[in-house]
């Protein structure tokens, strides 16, 4: 059984687990205020909170209910558009849609709604920048973004850097009922589940994109509970993350921050908030993709792998040894990555993550990569550069990296380092890019971390002059 409070009601389904959320409110509960809109998790039209409990309080996040299993609200608080709204009147993130002319056809609208709700309801400083994000993943069509902007100006300005419940409550941003829920949660029968066999789903993010049809009809095995994979632990210079941690996660681990300054301006370029609430790590190194965000960022961190099996015995692996050929990888059948984990950068250690894609927001690359340098005064001591996009596999440039160390910063040493790279990569043309051009982006992506990182020691005119 399936057990979560859904707005101000207590569910209990036998509900294939597999079903997404989106169907189940829409057609189980008829709560159709949740739209549908591509059901790959693009637009957010079907955005839906998810409230959870930690340390005797809610946090809520959104996410795009069209990708996310109904198995995962097990335990949870769910909130649609119908559960945020006030007796005969309207809401306060509402009230700005309407108050701005936000809202045309008003098909969009529930999920902006929904989604400014969360910002409201998120421990975040509210300032703008954050409203935006909160909404950087919802997609209007007919209105006009300025508009939609404004009233997130106006959300911003009412919440005062508030998101106390009985603040919020009073405040009219959601109604009297939430304050019942931590208690109410504590008290719900939602033990760990038997999980049947069948295909892992952590997130869903990719499965659901790829055979959201057939996951509503077979077993579905759900991992995103697993307390074994879960969590982000550092101890004698060591970060080691549980393959169930969310961008999310590492988006808000402060320590984390403190050794990668530049962590929340790299995380702002995957995807949206709404999916990086729900995308794992694991997810994204098993889905294998050559333009997975993480797994580039995280193999430029040379890092290895814990895998798991059903007996719990376990083996380790450099990530970059993980990927055999296009979608291939040593994983055998029952086996889970467990956790990741990686040296931190140290005093001389540079890090950077570049991404090009077709807009800012919510797209995958065309091509992208990290660099991590340890420096010894001017030589290089140790390099590790990784790239997506110009393979059949998320490439670590192993004759690159090896090339770079020992070697003076200079430019001539990155302009022979790039001729190295231009031979390690093999790029195809496709939809994201003709191969000159991904070779281009390649080159212009490598010189772009060093600019980057010592922009006082280069300018991108060193490199381009002479390449
Ligand atoms: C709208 C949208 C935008 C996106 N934008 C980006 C982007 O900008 N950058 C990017 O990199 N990706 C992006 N993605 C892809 C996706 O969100 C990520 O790859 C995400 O990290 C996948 O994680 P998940 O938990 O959702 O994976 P799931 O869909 O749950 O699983 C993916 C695969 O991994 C397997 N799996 C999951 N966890 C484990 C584990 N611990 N051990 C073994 N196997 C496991 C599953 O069986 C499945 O085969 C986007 C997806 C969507 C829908
Ligand atoms: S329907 Fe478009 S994100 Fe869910
Ligand atoms: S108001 Fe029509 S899609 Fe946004």
């Amino acid at each position: 059984m399936i057990t979560f409070i859904l707005n101000n009601k207590i569910i209990t389904t036998s509900e294939h687990s597999g079903m997404t959320l989106l169907d189940f409110v829409r057609y189980e509960q008829r709560l159709t205020g949740t739209k549908i809109g591509c059901r790959e998790g693009d637009c957010a039209a079907c955005t839906v909170l998810v409230g959870e409990l930690k340390n005797g309080s809610i946090e809520y996040q959104s996410i795009t209910s069209c990708i996310s299993p109904l198995g995962n609200a097990h335990g949870k608080h769910i909130v649609t558009v119908e559960g945020t709204n006030l007796k005969d009147k309207l809401t306060t993130a509402q009230e700005a849609m309407k108050a701005n002319y936000a809202t045309q056809c008003g098909f969009c609208t529930p999920g902006f709604v929904v989604s400014l709700t969360g910002f409201a309801l998120l421990n975040s400083e509210k300032n703008y920048s954050n409203a935006l994000d909160a909404i950087s993943g919802n997609i209007c069509r007919c209105t006009g973004y300025k508009a939609i902007e404004k009233a997130a100006h106006q959300v911003v300005e009412k919440l005062d850097n508030q998101n106390n419940i009985d603040w919020l409550i009073q405040n009219e941003f959601i109604p009297e009922y939430f304050k019942t829920i931590p208690k109410r949660l504590g008290d719900l029968e939602a033990k760990d589940r038997n999980q049947p066999k069948g295909k892992y789903v952590s997130g869903g993010t990719d499965l659901y994109v790829q055979q959201a049809d057939h996951l509503a009809d077979n077993e579905v095995h759900l991992i995103a509970e697993k307390d074994y994979l879960k969590g982000i632990s550092i101890k004698n210079g060591i970060c080691t993350i549980g393959t169930n941690s969310t961008v999310s996660d590492l988006w808000n681990h402060s320590e984390l921050s403190i050794h990668f300054p530049n962590l929340k301006k790299h995380l702002k370029l995957v995807s949206s908030e709404q999916i990086r609430n729900m995308a794992s790590l694991g997810g994204n190194f098993v889905n294998a993709s050559p333009i997975g965000d993480m797994t580039i960022y995280f193999l430029a961190l040379n890092s290895d792998i814990t895998i798991t099996n059903e007996n719990g015995s376990e083996r380790n692996l450099p990530l970059k040894q993980f990927y055999q050929g296009y979608k291939t990888y040593d994983l055998k059948d029952g086996e889970l990555l467990k956790d990741i984990h990686f040296k931190l950068p140290t005093q001389s250690t540079f890090f950077n993550f570049e991404k090009v894609c077709k807009r800012t927001h919510l797209d995958i690359a065309s091509v992208n990569s990290a660099i991590q340098i340890t420096m010894d005064n001017n030589n290089i001591l140790e390099a590790h550069v990784a790239i997506g996009g110009v393979a059949a596999i998320p490439k670590y440039l192993h004759e690159t990296s090896a090339f770079l160390i020992e070697k003076p910063l200079t430019p001539d040493t990155i302009i022979e380092a790039n001729d190295i790279l231009q031979n390690e990569i093999s790029p195809i043309s496709d939809v994201r890019g003709s191969s000159d051009y991904k070779r281009l982006l390649g080159r212009q992506l490598f010189f772009a971390h060093f600019t980057e990182l010592f922009p006082e020691a280069f300018t991108l005119n060193d490199f381009v002059q002479h390449a």
